[in-house]
């Protein structure tokens, strides 16, 4: 949807001038995606990132020019982040477009992470890119323009059952950039958050285990049902989904040649259908809605509950009408 809205909004770049763009985690999925299409693309000097092991096969696939270069980065670093700034500076002497592609998430209840679990996906996920973007700021605010575009996630808009610590560091992320749009409006930046849902690709074979999450996984436990039903649930939906990494590269191009694009963009079906339910209908309503739909809930710690069963919902009406018209007595 959000091509056909905007197609008319294209900007033609001036002749000449080249935007510089830094795109963190090009390493595999979407990162290589968008890899792949800024590198065919003579309108843009380039440089791509990725955690240091991965970069001799990258500069095999994309050999280096004068207008694209592939630099080590693990997002998490404060030296690396600090190295690819002042690379940039040097060589280029500006920032005007920053892709914050790099995550991962971690498929965990929350009483199985641990606290350096936790610190290391928000570390990924959030404040590596708050860092990186705290660096560029200051270049594009000199030149007056530039863009800022956060890969998110459906999961930034709605929770799923164990993936607690990724939906936080994506709502974290959400909520930054939002305030981040007000905060650069006045200096002529741009600010987009691309939220994909299911992508078919292979990132869910690179989703994260705690060892307690693990281990329950494969055994019989608590837990164990809600790992056994969600990982296959999750790779079915990724295998079904007609989105792929290459149409979610497409869609950051379009952003990036767009004036004043969006500050959400849902970028699949899912996510589409989801922002529009999470605006619509009620939360009341949509919460016990989603619950249902999960896969073999009824199952989920069946064996390992103390909840007591709920009492009959028409004994709960009775006490909301009750308590709608108070009778006092007179
Ligand atoms: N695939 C989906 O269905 C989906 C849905 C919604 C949102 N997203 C978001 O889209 C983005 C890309 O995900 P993807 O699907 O392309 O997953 P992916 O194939 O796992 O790619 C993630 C990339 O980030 C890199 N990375 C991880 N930690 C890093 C770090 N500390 N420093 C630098 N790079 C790091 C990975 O490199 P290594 O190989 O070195 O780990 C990998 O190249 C993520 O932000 C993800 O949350 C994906």
């Amino acid at each position: 949807m959000y091509r056909y809205v905007y197609w008319f909004k294209m900007l033609n770049p001036p002749r000449g001038y080249l935007p510089v763009v830094l795109i963190t985690g090009c390493a595999s999925g979407i990162g290589l995606a968008i890899a792949r299409l800024f590198y065919r693309n003579p309108r843009f000097r380039v440089c791509i990132t990725a955690r240091v092991h991965h970069v001799e096969q990258l500069r095999r696939v994309f050999p280096e020019n004068e207008r694209f270069i592939v630099l080590p980065m693990d997002v998490t670093n404060d030296l690396d982040r600090k190295n690819v700034i002042d690379t940039l500076k040097e060589k280029w002497n500006k920032v005007d477009i920053l892709v914050n592609n790099a995550g991962i998430s971690y498929r965990s209840v929350v009483e199985h992470m641990t606290a350096q679990d936790e610190e290391l996906q928000m570390a990924t996920n959030y404040f590596g890119p708050m860092e990186l973007i705290r660096l560029v700021l200051p270049m594009m605010r000199e030149v007056g323009r530039g863009k800022i575009i956060n890969i998110s996630s459906v999961s930034g808009m709605l929770a799923m059952p164990t993936m607690a610590s990724y939906s936080a560091s994506k709502y974290a992320l959400e909520g930054a950039s939002e305030a981040l749009w007000y905060e650069l409006r006045p200096f002529g930046i741009d600010v987009s958050m691309i939220q994909p849902g299911f992508i078919n690709s292979n990132s869910f074979k690179k989703v994260r285990y705690t060892e307690a999450a693990r281990a329950s996984e494969a055994g019989q436990e608590v837990y164990s049902q809600y790992y056994q039903s969600m990982g296959p649930f999750v790779a079915r939906l990724m295998d079904f989904s007609w989105t792929t990494p290459s149409k979610i590269a497409d869609l950051v191009m379009d952003v990036v040649r767009t004036q004043k694009p969006p500050l959400w963009i849902p970028a699949t079906f899912d996510a589409e259908l989801f922002y529009y339910l999470r605006r619509f209908v009620p939360r009341r309503l949509l919460h016990p809605f989603l619950y249902a739909c999960l896969p073999n809930v009824k199952e989920w710690g069946k064996n390992y509950s103390r909840r007591r069963p709920d009492p009959p919902r028409w004994k709960y009406w009775l006490l909301k009408l009750i308590r709608a018209f108070p009778f006092d007595g007179r």
